[in-house]
């Protein structure tokens, strides 16, 4: 087939470095290209499946259809608060672009692994911040009509980790570019940006910087990142492994009475509380643990790491072992954020 490697190594496609290969890897720039890749799969009954920058992937074994890769990867500004980004522009390199520019919305998300196509799927978070917060537009191909859709953030059916591309659309849309709706750092004639600095740590590694600006909110995030996260291009990662799970409020209530210092994130109706699955871990006794390749990151238990060689045997086994105790410490059912293929 035409533009189809064969047997094409993923172990540097995935940030966790597991060995696999897919029978074949197709590359798309424009619509027509991906179309002529999904029709292919038709014609030849092979199964698909998109990989963007393989950076919330475990891949169990060699994938005997077509992983599909997006290749645009330009930014423009269609109008001067509004950014789009081709699927495959490096996520991290985007939100540079745009403190870089003084557009603000974004910073918080430095440093975030992966590609920009990838960020509305599971509307990737971090530091007070959700993609969702700035996504503006979608644009997509549907792979049953063959049409480029255009769907309005609004419509995404966003949530914590969670979007219309991981329900209603999984199997059928891939993203090929996103727009995101900014704000000038410096409004003329006031207004102004309103920076969001208030979680954790940020606001007084911001301070100690001089100051909220778009510079120092992503210099003081990058900082904290690098301090916390383990390096993928050195220790194979997915970032955080597991979802935080939300629990009912009586259920934090008795909880705390065991365990009064636990964390935890009331709702806005205050019926659930989110606690942070990496404390349950760690409080389990599974902080910095290694077992032969896998083990838990010692300065963050919610990220498992390839200690080197790891397979994804392996690697699940460590995650049943910890939902398992999890579960029985606190009767809290864990859930995976990463993806299985
Ligand atoms: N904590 C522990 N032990 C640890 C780490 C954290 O007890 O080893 C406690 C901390 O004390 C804190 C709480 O857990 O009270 C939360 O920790 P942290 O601020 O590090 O954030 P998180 O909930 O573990 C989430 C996201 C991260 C994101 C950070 C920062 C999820 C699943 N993870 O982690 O996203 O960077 O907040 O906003 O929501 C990712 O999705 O891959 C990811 C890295």
């Amino acid at each position: 087939m035409t533009n189809f490697s064969d047997n094409f190594p993923l172990g540097d496609r995935n940030t966790f470095g597991l060995d696999a290969t897919a029978r074949y890897w197709a590359e798309f720039r424009t619509t027509g290209e991906l179309r002529d890749i999904i029709l292919a799969c038709r014609e030849r009954h092979l199964p698909w499946y998109v990989l963007s920058g393989g950076s919330n992937l475990i891949l169990t074994g060699n994938f005997p259809g077509v992983v599909i890769h997006p290749a645009a990867a330009e930014i423009t500004l269609p109008e001067a608060t509004l950014v789009r980004a081709e699927a495959a522009v490096v996520w991290d390199e985007l939100v540079a672009w745009t403190v870089e520019r003084g557009l603000g919305g974004l910073e918080n998300l430095s440093l975030i692994p992966g590609l920009a196509g990838a960020a509305p799927v599971q509307n990737i978070g971090a530091y007070g911040a959700e993609a969702k917060d700035t996504i503006e537009t979608v644009e997509y191909f549907d792979t049953e009509t063959f049409d480029t859709v255009r769907i309005k953030g609004a419509d995404c059916a966003f949530g914590y980790r969670d979007s219309i591309f991981k329900g209603a659309l999984k199997g059928r849309a891939i993203v090929t570019a996103v727009e995101f709706r900014l704000v000038p750092e410096d409004t003329p004639g006031g207004g102004g940006y309103t920076y969001n600095i208030g979680y954790g740590d940020l606001h007084d590694r911001v301070e100690a910087l001089g100051g909220p600006t778009l510079d120092h909110i992503r210099r003081a995030v990058i900082a904290i990142r690098e301090a916390k996260l383990p390096d993928p291009a050195v220790t194979g990662n997915a970032g955080s492994f597991f979802k935080n799970p939300v629990i009912p409020a009586a259920q934090a209530e008795r909880l705390r009475e065991a365990y009064p210092e636990m964390p935890g994130y009331p709702s806005a109706d205050g019926e659930t509380v989110k606690v942070p699955a990496a404390w349950l871990i760690d409080r389990a006794g599974w902080k910095g643990f290694r077992c032969g390749t896998v083990g838990v990151h010692p300065k963050q238990a919610l990220v498992l790491i390839n200690l080197g060689g790891a397979t994804a045997q392996e690697i699940l086994n460590l995650a049943r072992r910890i939902i398992a105790d999890v579960e029985r410490k606190f009767g809290i059912a864990l859930s995976m954020e990463v993806n299985v293929l």
